[in-house]
């Protein structure tokens, strides 16, 4: 379950909660509110600042127990790091520290004030949102795959009030259908390979149709879309036990008639490389190369649950990748939906494959005004851009510009890469159109470039999220990156 937020009425000296939480800065300056705390208090506060138990360091967290003199049981002061320099990341980092802190404590509810802090650029429907999506993301637990646990009986946060004017109630609003796009991505890139499959994520995304008016979902199976002429995406399926789907989402949120914008997803459900198969180490990552899948599939839910006025599609071609003995193989070539004919080089770029099939279907059956695909595609631009910001790809200024502002508004960062013509010549084949690989420079362009002949006339933009789309490590969760990234975008063409 999501945790619940709302907008609290009442003072930090006079909030009725278990914990109410107030910054303070380093060099012991305190926000207004940790001063009327403070004051209420007899200057608990700053007598530990003096006495350096408080640091006012950026994510630190101090607890006083049961006070005396205001009405919440307990006060968690959070750092702020220097007053000089704070801006809108630190203010998300504190947030997430500041969730972290509040989720080891035995409560069930809370009030922040946090949320009053000034952030230079941004307004308090921003604040609200942003501490909203913290405390959801600090409070998301992987359990889906574990035994069934007795419940502890100690309390655990469910409910998180702001101490925020009218303004930010937009953001709360906000807030709530995106934590649960984030949610959703989060738990669907988590799950195991062996459920979480083609089929399985057609189930997720007509259960959420069904549930949903305006919502609509169409599955294609490997025989209708046999039928099509899929054979890009198709051929990278056909070693599996586990058929490929192509899954439609459609949203009439805008007017009768309007072009819709369209999301593609990369949804690969497990990624062995196939006959080019990958090394052992490390290979269960590859049950996040659905990641694209996932981050599509919960942006929509935000645009849903936000009520956005504006048609929307979300196309997710899904399959698994494996070897076997009717594998596709490294030296065939494939006819893709477009015509267009494949050299495979390697069936590791096996998503670049079900993404051409799934952005000529997108373009030929909804005509969007914009289509933009998310895609765990390449290690190499892991290798260019670490796990910091995602690769975005696009011939079209205003529509990278805008997906670039979307990212830096909600710190959901992408940066810019080439997408030059120079490159093309890299997947030039003596066998066909196009060869699925472009060598070892510029992995990640090449790729791109690949997607580009495939959305001739559109426009498009790609963004490659191999490195943010999940944590590397043993205990690498899925981040629910680029959600917020693409439901700002939305949120903007509304407005
Ligand atoms: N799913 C991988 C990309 C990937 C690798 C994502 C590592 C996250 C971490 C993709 O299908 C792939 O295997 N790409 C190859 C392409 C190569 C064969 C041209 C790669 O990046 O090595
Ligand atoms: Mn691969
Ligand atoms: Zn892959």
């Amino acid at each position: 379950m999501t945790l619940q937020f709302s907008l609290a009425a009442a003072t930090p000296e006079t909030a009725d909660t278990a914990c109410v939480l107030v910054g303070v800065y380093e060099q012991g300056v305190l926000t207004s509110a940790a001063a009327r705390v403070d004051g209420a208090i007899g200057g608990a506060i700053k007598r530990q600042v003096e006495s350096g138990d408080i640091s006012g360091k950026a994510g630190s967290t101090t607890l006083i127990y049961a006070p005396a003199g205001i009405a919440a049981k307990r006060v968690l002061v959070v750092g702020l790091g220097t007053q000089k320099g704070f801006d809108a990341a630190r203010y998300q980092k504190v947030a997430i520290e500041a969730a972290r802190a509040l989720g080891k404590l035995p409560l069930g509810k809370a009030v922040s004030c946090l949320t009053e802090v000034d952030v230079p650029g941004r307004d308090a429907a921003w604040r609200v949102r942003v501490a909203a999506l913290a405390a959801d993301h600090a409070a998301y637990r992987y359990t889906a795959t574990f035994r069934p646990r007795e419940k502890s009986a100690q309390p655990e946060l469910c409910a998180l009030a702001f101490a925020a004017g009218a303004e930010a109630q937009a953001g709360l609003e906000q807030a709530r259908g995106i934590a649960e796009g984030v949610r959703f991505a989060r738990e669907l890139a988590n799950l195991p390979p062996n459920i979480c499959t083609p089929a399985y994520i057609a189930g997720q995304a007509e259960a959420f149709a069904e549930a949903h008016d305006k919502v609509s979902c169409t599955v294609l199976d490997h025989v209708e879309m046999e039928k099509l002429g899929f054979g890009s995406l198709l051929a990278v399926g056909r070693g599996s036990a586990n058929k490929p789907k192509l899954i439609a989402l459609q949203y009439h949120g805008g007017a009768e008639g309007a072009a819709p914008y369209a999301f593609v997803g990369k949804g690969i459900t497990f990624d062995t490389g196939g006959i080019s198969l990958k090394p052992g180490p490390g290979m269960e990552e590859m049950k996040f190369d659905m990641g694209g899948a996932a981050g599509v599939l919960g942006a929509f839910i935000a645009a849903v649950k936000m009520g956005l006025k504006l048609n929307l599609v979300c196309v997710v071609p899904s399959a698994e990748n494996m070897p076997d003995g009717d594998s596709y193989r490294p030296g065939d070539v494939l006819t893709s939906l477009s015509g267009q004919t494949i050299e495979v080089l390697n069936t590791d770029a096996e998503g670049r494959l079900i993404l051409c099939d799934a952005l000529t279907y997108t373009a030929r059956t909804f005509q969007p005004q914009a289509m933009v695909d998310a895609a765990t595609l390449t290690g190499a631009c892991v290798i260019a851009l670490g796990k910091h910001a995602s690769g975005l790809f696009s011939k079209h200024d205003d529509l990278a510009t805008e997906l670039l502002a979307a990212g830096e508004h909600t710190l959901d960062r992408a940066w810019r890469m080439p997408l030059w013509d120079d490159y093309q010549v890299q997947l030039d084949s003596g066998f066909a159109d196009v060869a699925n690989i472009g060598g070892k420079s510029a992995g990640a362009i090449t790729a791109a470039c690949f997607l580009s002949r495939f959305t001739e006339g559109q426009r498009w933009a790609h963004l490659d999220i191999a490195g943010t789309a999940w944590d590397e490590g043993r205990k690498g969760l899925a981040t629910g990156r680029p959600v917020a990234l693409l439901a700002q975008w939305l949120l903007d063409r509304c407005a």
